[in-house]
């Protein structure tokens, strides 16, 4: 299952985003914000990290107005890799090499179609492994300072 958030910015892309998934049958659960109205993004990306950190969710989708700051606020979650992505080959690479199990689009950078093109890039990839375990090893000992 597929953990999807947004703020206030981000929100148009995520609905369609949720309509994409249906239409790949990728089931999926919206944590939010469900309005245009202006909320703090740290607020949104909250809950989805929760519910990838818990297992709840195997991954997660967060969206804001440029994607940058609902991506820091992601990545201070312990165990959250999460990964701005505004074009398909760094998508594809982020799972590949830093299996990132948040990503991260900016609502008012990237286009609708673009957007699916990214999301399904990152969906179809497969972490690869082997020497990248240890630096990923190494990204999450940095929570422990
Ligand atoms: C909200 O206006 C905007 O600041 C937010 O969506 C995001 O772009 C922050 O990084």
């Amino acid at each position: 299952m597929i953990a999807i958030g947004s703020d206030h910015g981000g929100y148009e892309l995520k609905e369609h985003i949720k309509k994409h998934l249906e239409a790949i049958g990728e089931e999926y659960k919206d944590y939010g914000t469900y309005s245009e109205d202006s909320v703090d993004y740290p607020d949104c990306a909250a809950p989805v990290c929760k519910a990838v950190q818990d297992g709840t969710a195997d991954k997660g989708i967060l969206i804001c107005g440029t994607g940058i700051g609902i991506s820091m606020a992601a990545n201070k979650h312990k165990g959250i890799r999460a990964a701005l992505c505004s074009d398909v080959y760094s998508a594809k690479m982020t799972k590949v090499h830093n299996n990132a199990n948040v990503i991260c689009l900016g609502g008012r950078v990237t286009g609708r179609e673009l957007a699916f093109m990214i999301v399904d890039a990152w969906l179809n990839a497969e972490f690869e492994g082997g020497r990248h375990e240890q630096r990923i090893a190494k990204i999450h000992k940095i929570e422990e300072q």
